[in-house]
């Protein structure tokens, strides 16, 4: 629950809840919108960016501001963004548009990419790198997560942080086929460093999320960021949970509704589809539930500043909240659940097709 104490301890606070990341966004000129949804990233306000050539908003709230951040930028017809370099990683999606990536180290070796609406890359840490649009009449449009704000809050020194030769050549080293789309897996890791389209792209089963669900993790750019593409079918919603700040969702493909909540206080409702993002607050539960006629996909940025995991290492929010996980599972949910997805899927002709979903659970549910 979010508790609120009074104005005297609060101004106590203050100062704190600024920090030298917020100092440096509003340097550049930007706002920082400050929140937990937007309806469509395709469609929020940019302000001009003047140190890069484009136009750009921040998106954070307090907890990823010491965590990972979240930007959107857009790069005007026949333009490019100015070369920049910098000590601290960065994951792209395209949102609209089409475009080319050149990158280049100090060695002198560099690689071109092109890229497109659905394109995930990364950029290798202090590798230069320069984005063009390669429309003439389109704007092209990205969204970003990077680890900026503890990079930023550690060191508080720009010209470092943008504007330091050093190559880091286990990360990057001009490899022809870096940014070649692989098809490799590890597990549920495919071990690539760009993704054509993202909306496109085979998914692995992973049953533990619930719901028949799809689902492919990337660790980009041998960077310390990752990122996750999940899916659900037509009728179905996945499992709530919560974790730690710093995912980014970020609505692929399909329509639908997130309930988001504190431990002991009622489900916030966030409708979305394609461009929508959703950013649950440091352990904020938080359900994600498709009521389109096609599968709902979504990609989701992290950031793992604090590991909250088993001794197994596996992330307690892929586990039980009746063996001490942080996964709500179905057999436990409180019937507004289940009541108000049957009415949403009802309002355009669907019914839930959980039933086979609530069965399986049964197989290995933990006793109460
Ligand atoms: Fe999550």
């Amino acid at each position: 629950m979010d508790t609120v104490v009074d104005e005297g301890l609060a101004i106590k606070f203050a100062t704190e809840r600024d920090s030298s990341y917020a100092r440096w966004v509003a340097s550049e000129g930007l706002d920082i919108i400050s929140g937990h949804y937007v309806a469509d990233l395709r469609a929020i306000e940019l302000k001009p960016w003047s140190r890069r050539g484009g136009r750009g908003v921040f998106i954070n709230h307090d907890a990823s501001r010491t965590s990972n951040d979240c930007y959107v930028c857009e790069i005007p017809p026949a333009g490019g963004l100015a070369p920049q370099r910098q000590l601290f990683e960065e994951m792209i999606l395209v949102l609209d548009g089409r475009g080319s990536t050149r990158v280049w180290n100090d060695a002198g070796r560099q690689v071109s990419f092109e890229w497109q609406a659905g394109s995930i890359f990364a950029i290798p840490l202090n590798a230069s790198y320069e984005l063009v649009n390669l429309s003439g009449v389109e704007p092209a449009r990205f969204v970003s997560s990077t680890n900026l704000p503890p990079v930023m809050n550690l060191y508080d020194d720009v010209d470092f942080i943008f504007n330091t030769s050093r190559d880091f050549p286990e990360r990057f080293s001009g490899e022809a086929d870096y940014f070649a789309p692989k098809q490799e897996t590890k597990g549920l890791l495919l071990d690539t460093n760009f993704v054509t389209d993202a909306v496109e792209l085979p998914l692995l089963s992973a049953k533990e999320r619930g719901a028949g669900g799809g689902h492919v993790r990337f660790s980009m750019a041998k960077g310390s960021m990752n990122s996750h593409i999940s899916e659900f079918p037509v009728g179905t919603y996945k499992k709530a949970h919560r974790h730690g700040p710093g995912a980014h969702v970020i609505i692929l493909s399909g329509q639908g509704y997130s309930l988001m909540w504190s431990e002991g206080d009622e489900p916030q409702r966030y409708e979305w589809g394609p461009g929508s993002l959703i950013i649950p607050p440091n352990m904020w539960f938080h359900q994600h539930f498709n009521v389109g006629d096609t599968p709902a996909r979504y990609l989701a940025f992290k950031h793992e500043g604090v590991a909250i995991r088993n001794s197994q290492g596996v992330p307690k929010s892929w586990i039980s909240r009746r063996i001490g996980g942080d996964q709500v599972d179905y057999a436990d949910e409180v019937p507004y659940i289940r009541e108000t997805f049957a009415e949403a899927l009802a309002k355009v002709g669907l019914e839930p097709a959980m039933d086979a979903s609530y069965e399986a659970e049964l197989a290995d549910l933990p006793p109460r």
